[in-house]
């Protein structure tokens, strides 16, 4: 008796997130893991700012989030990971909070390079990438380049990425083989426009995640989630770690999708 409470007055948070992980990991079933899980990283500033610190401290520490999610995503075997890293709206920021994102993103590439490699994971960038500054683009280009023979986990990031901006240029794409006679407007349909989309011979999220407490899709995936299951919880994406993508994971195993339907 006095023994166990002993050893429960000596459990380290990082003890007790350990057995939760292994708690999670029992429960979940292997055979229904989703294959497509896109994650919206949110909640950086408040975070930083709730500790008197400045917002850049916040997205620094949202990084050790994303080395958390994407090996945790990589042993359980997801297919595709999707994370929203910069909107096409994240450009109203002021130019000193957009250069410590754009570094982040290249101190990110360039520090997890090899070991993206060794797990097999896949980079890829979704958005409009061109726009980027020269030195993101080329840290995006070489971790493509490096990861290309990847077969494992594909992990996209999408960057000065926009659901409607990546509709518009999927329309776009599609009018120029119409106006070339490549396609008949008869044949556009459903699938056509998915093969036009930065993601095209992925499967659509099965799941999306949102930290921070907000409920909104902020233009990511809108084409894509047409029936994606929602996760969403008030822990801001610094505090968010595997143990929380195995909770998600394990919720998800519990719904019941209908894709409007009966069963
Ligand atoms: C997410 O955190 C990072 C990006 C949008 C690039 P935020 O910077 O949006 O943090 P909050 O939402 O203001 O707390
Ligand atoms: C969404 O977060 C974009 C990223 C996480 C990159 P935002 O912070 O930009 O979204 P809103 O403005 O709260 O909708
Ligand atoms: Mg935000």
């Amino acid at each position: 008796m006095i023994k166990s409470i002993v050893n429960f007055m000596r459990r380290s948070p990082e003890r007790e997130a350990e057995e939760n992980e292994e708690v999670l990991k029992a429960r979940l079933d292997p055979s229904r893991i989703p294959r497509h899980v896109a994650v919206i990283m949110d909640g950086n500033g408040r975070w930083a700012l709730r500790r008197g610190m400045p917002r850049a401290y916040g997205h620094r520490a949202g990084v050790e989030s994303l080395r958390d999610v994407v090996r945790v995503s990589s042993e359980i075997g997801l297919q595709v990971l999707t994370v929203y890293a910069f909107s096409t709206e994240n450009w109203k920021r002021p130019q000193e909070e957009i250069d410590v994102l754009m570094n982040l993103l290249v101190e990110y590439l360039h520090k997890e390079i090899d070991e993206l490699c060794r797990n097999n994971v896949r980079v890829r960038a979704i958005g409009k990438i061109d726009e980027l500054p020269a030195h993101a683009r080329r840290a995006v280009a070489v971790a493509h380049e490096r990861t290309k023979n990847c077969t494992g986990l594909v992990l996209n990031i999408a960057l000065n990425y926009g659901g409607r901006t990546e509709l518009v240029e999927a329309v776009r794409a599609i009018a120029v083989k119409v106006a070339g006679n490549e396609l008949s407007p008869d044949d556009i349909n459903q699938e056509v426009i998915s093969r036009h989309l930065y993601t095209a011979g992925q499967p659509d999220p099965d799941l999306l995640i949102r930290p921070s407490g907000d409920y909104r899709v902020s233009n990511f995936l809108l084409w894509q989630l047409a029936y994606t299951e929602f996760w969403l919880t008030d822990v801001m994406w610094p505090d968010f770690r595997r143990v929380h993508l195995l909770k998600a994971l394990v919720d998800f195993q519990r719904r019941h999708r209908r894709f409007g339907g009966l069963n």
